[in-house]
């Protein structure tokens, strides 16, 4: 038996745990917590955002950072987006540590393994729909395979609206790109 749905009742999975880093016109660094996100084309990240803090900061920079929230970071990633960096300065109260990106004038999170750097493609505080531009992207060896960014590694997390938690991704199920050739 299937059970009905209202629509605002969805559940679309997986939803990010997107942080978005970005510095105000003093230099002061913030970061917010972001679920709804995703890669629109080659090198461009599209975002969903709200009027907060954050959205301030990048219509002044032109510019903000996008790290992946992990196993080992889920305190300050929920705290960031429970908090606002009009009130406290969220950075120091996580007790993180930033620097600035070499490529574009935003923060980056000593204590997320894999940032991307994104210059602002257009932003619509009407729609509050985001696009940006991925210049460059900075990932801690510690998470490399051969190279390659290792999700087994980087343990990144997923946010579950139906229950308000956040989930582990797991481990490969399957080849892209092969496994459904057996059926060809
Ligand atoms: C799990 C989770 C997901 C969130 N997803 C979004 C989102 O996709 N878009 C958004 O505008 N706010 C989202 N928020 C809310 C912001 O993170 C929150 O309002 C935050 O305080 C904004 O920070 P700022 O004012 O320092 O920029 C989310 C919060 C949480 C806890």
């Amino acid at each position: 038996m299937s059970i009905s749905f209202a629509g605002k009742q969805s559940v679309i999975t997986p939803e990010g745990v997107f942080i978005i880093g970005t510095y105000d016109e003093n230099g002061v660094p913030n970061a917010m917590n972001a679920a709804w996100g995703m890669q629109s084309d080659m090198g461009e990240i599209t975002l969903m955002l709200s009027k907060h803090k954050t959205t301030e900061n990048f219509e002044k920079t032109g510019a903000f950072t996008v790290a992946f929230g992990t196993v080992d970071t889920v305190v300050i990633s929920d705290y960031f987006g429970v908090e606002s960096g009009r009130k406290v300065n969220k950075i120091e109260r996580a007790g993180c540590h930033v620097r600035r990106s070499e490529n574009v004038d935003a923060p980056i999170i000593d204590e997320f393994p894999l940032t991307l750097e994104c210059r602002v493609r257009s932003w619509d505080p009407g729609t509050g729909y985001l696009i940006g531009e991925i210049v460059a992207s900075q990932a801690d060896e510690a998470i490399l395979t051969d190279g390659k960014i290792d999700l087994g590694k980087l343990r990144p997390i997923i946010f579950d609206p139906s229950f308000n938690v956040y989930r582990e991704i797991g481990a490969p199920v399957g080849k892209a790109f092969s496994d459904g050739l057996k059926l060809k």
